[in-house]
């Protein structure tokens, strides 16, 4: 499929959240990232709990450090980044520092929210309060929740605001329903998928393998359009470069 892609969004550390549970699972998620094409995964395990934030912070940077000499013992030349996925709800305003947890320390901060419970009043709420501090939020899987379901329209909006959306390389193949397919299908075609994550918890569920889902879309999905979110958009959150996305027309109201 495509060579040299950027996962910006996995579970593939271990112990650390709902994903991996082992080194060994976690090896086997690296080895199907790397040989599905993927060049740079990130490691963005859940950051829910603020009180115990720096025992994860401290139990990501041992593991991964593991993972990376594992890695290259074993001849892989993955190479690994760090992020977190941030569950925003209303605690992120007692929060004041918020760089350590964003992607590979850029100013962009990938967040998520409750899938049924959150509006696009609290998610508008939320993000403003990160832009504050002059980050760029990015939506993790904005095609799964429930507001979105409701009322597509409200990505025109989020966007307008300048937040950035990553959409689950599985969803555009059906991996998550029809709603979600329709949705992230859309977002792809009119320019709304800045980035393309896995979101992978295991090895045989849902795993590392994009090229697997990206193979199976329906033609009528722009694949220019997923090589950029897969290979070359996630590269401004690398170098922590300036994005301007590029918005072909405005999500209709399904
Ligand atoms: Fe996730």
């Amino acid at each position: 499929m495509f060579d040299n892609m950027i996962d910006i969004h996995s579970h593939t550390l271990w112990g650390v959240d709902d994903g991996s549970r082992s080194l060994d699972e976690t090896m086997d998620m690296c080895f199907c990232s790397e040989d599905s094409g993927t060049g740079i995964l990130f490691v963005t395990p859940h950051l829910i709990y603020w009180d115990s934030v720096e025992e994860l912070y401290d139990r990501r940077e041992e593991k991964v450090q593991i993972l990376e000499e594992t890695l290259d013992e074993q001849g892989s030349s993955l190479i690994i980044k760090k992020g977190f996925e941030i569950l925003c709800d209303d605690e992120i305003f007692n929060i004041k520092h918020f760089k350590p947890y964003t992607l590979n320390g850029s100013r962009y901060v990938l967040i998520e929210f409750d899938f049924g419970k959150t509006s696009e009043e609290d998610v508008a709420s939320w993000c403003n309060y990160l832009q504050s501090f002059g980050l760029v939020p990015v939506i993790a899987h904005p095609e799964r929740y429930g507001f979105v379901h409701n009322d597509p329209t409200c990505i025109n909006r989020l966007s307008d605001n300048g937040v950035l959306f990553q959409i689950n390389a599985g969803s555009p193949a059906g991996a998550f329903g029809d709603r979600e397919m329709q949705i992230s299908c859309q977002m792809i075609n009119r320019g709304f998928a800045d980035f393309i994550g896995s979101d992978a918890h295991r090895i045989n569920i849902r795993n590392t393998n994009m090229a697997f889902y990206i193979e199976r879309y329906p033609d009528a999905v722009d694949m220019e359009l997923v090589r950029k979110a897969a290979v070359i958009n996630p590269k401004v959150i690398l170098e922590d470069l300036q994005y301007i996305p590029k918005r072909e027309k405005y999500l209709a109201g399904l």
